[in-house]
């Protein structure tokens, strides 16, 4: 068990983001009626902006109907109250791409709401989640999408795999303790910044009862081939055994009971610090790409579609795994060379391959 540290610049998304992941969306789409609910639930004549967050947002693409809806859901209670949105997401995130879309510069999935609506406030937060963004008893809502799963660091990197589900024995348990306290150091610092009677709509993505993730519920095992294909390129001598075990990704997908134990327990200092669980269920939304080939069956574009996907959240913690004695050119070529095979793989076996989404859906409430 090598125990490196893996940070914030090996996890960050690329630039482009929304179009690539297009089935990032649809899971916040299905979770935006939760989002509304909690609205409704809240006292809406507070005094004060309402202040909602957007936790890990990338570059704002996907939450952007998510973030309208939301403003007129607080106007229909409170015509006149002002709205404040804070995207957060790390130091290295695209905020050119994030306020290019926001201010209708550059083209995300529909038009933005500022220009439809006044009293409406964006501002960013560069700052990981895993401290506190925002001034004690500030925030109405937070919420985040798909996020939250990518760890602060990496405990160890894991003896023939690339990710915590294909992990066992003393490295599994290093991956658990890591998510364990990650999990609660983020909560404790939501609960520091909602407002008492405030909500965070949380989806991550979890293990869910029928022990299905990312890419595990049919078919191949994406994080499998993920594995194969480096092996393949280890056996073929194109990287080195050093590089094969840094692919490790910093990731932990929770099951519902570890999501919850800290929102349960009495004695978790979460749960003294106010914070609730309301509700949690589990959801599987299937892999848009997947989708798409059934309908036309042309492997080669289902290929050309589904890798970008693949690539946009898998890249940087790869290109991070090679040696960096090689020339910049060289990482490239065998970044290339690797999503290529990838791609390979789906050409010959079109059927099997696909990246549904499972997520866990989580409102919580601050006392
Ligand atoms: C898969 S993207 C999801 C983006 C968007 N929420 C969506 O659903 O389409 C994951 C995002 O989480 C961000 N992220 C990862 N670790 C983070 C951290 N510690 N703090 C803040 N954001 C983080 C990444 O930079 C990336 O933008």
């Amino acid at each position: 068990m090598t125990a490196t540290n893996t940070e914030a610049d090996h996890i960050s998304m690329r630039s482009g983001y929304w179009l690539a992941t297009i089935g990032t969306k649809n899971v916040i789409d299905g979770a935006t009626p939760l989002v509304l609910d909690a609205i409704d639930a809240m006292d809406l004549n507070a005094s004060g902006a309402f202040c909602f967050a957007d936790l890990g947002c990338a570059d704002g693409g996907s939450s952007m109907a998510l973030v309208r809806k939301s403003i007129e859901a607080v106007r229909a209670g409170n015509k006149s109250r002002q709205f404040q949105v804070i995207y957060t997401d790390q130091p290295g995130n695209d905020y050119n791409a994030l306020f290019a879309i926001i201010h209708g510069l550059e083209k995300g999935p529909e038009p933005t709401f500022l220009d439809a609506h006044e009293g409406v406030f964006v501002s960013a937060c560069g700052s990981s989640f895993y401290r506190q963004l925002l001034p004690d008893n500030s925030l109405d809502l937070g919420f985040s999408s798909t996020a939250m799963h990518w760890l602060s660091a990496k405990p160890c990197d894991i003896s023939g795999h690339v990710q915590a589900v294909g992990a066992s024995g003393c490295e599994l348990a290093a991956f658990q303790r890591q998510a364990r306290s990650d999990w609660e150091t983020l909560l404790h610092h939501r609960a520091k910044e909602l407002k008492p009677g405030g909500r965070l709509v949380l989806v991550n993505f979890c293990r869910d009862q029928q022990g299905r993730y990312l890419g595990h519920t049919e078919g191949a095992d994406m994080f499998d081939t993920f594995n194969a294909v480096w092996q393949a390129m280890l056996a073929a001598g194109q990287i080195t055994e050093d590089e094969y075990q840094r692919m490790t990704l910093p990731q932990y997908y929770n099951d519902v009971a570890e999501f919850s134990v800290p929102l349960m327990d009495g004695s978790s200092p979460v749960y003294r610090a106010g914070l609730r669980l309301e509700s949690i269920t589990t959801k599987v939304v299937e892999c848009p790409y997947k989708l798409d080939f059934r309908q036309h069956g042309d492997a080669a574009r289902f290929a050309e579609n589904y890798i970008p996907t693949l690539r946009s959240w898998t890249q940087s913690t790869f290109m991070g795994g090679l040696n960096p004695q090689r020339d910049a050119g060289e990482r490239a070529t065998l970044i290339d060379r690797y999503y290529a095979a990838y791609a390979q793989r789906v050409l010959e076996e079109p059927e099997q391959h696909g990246m549904d989404y499972v997520h866990a859906y989580m409102v919580i409430r601050k006392e």
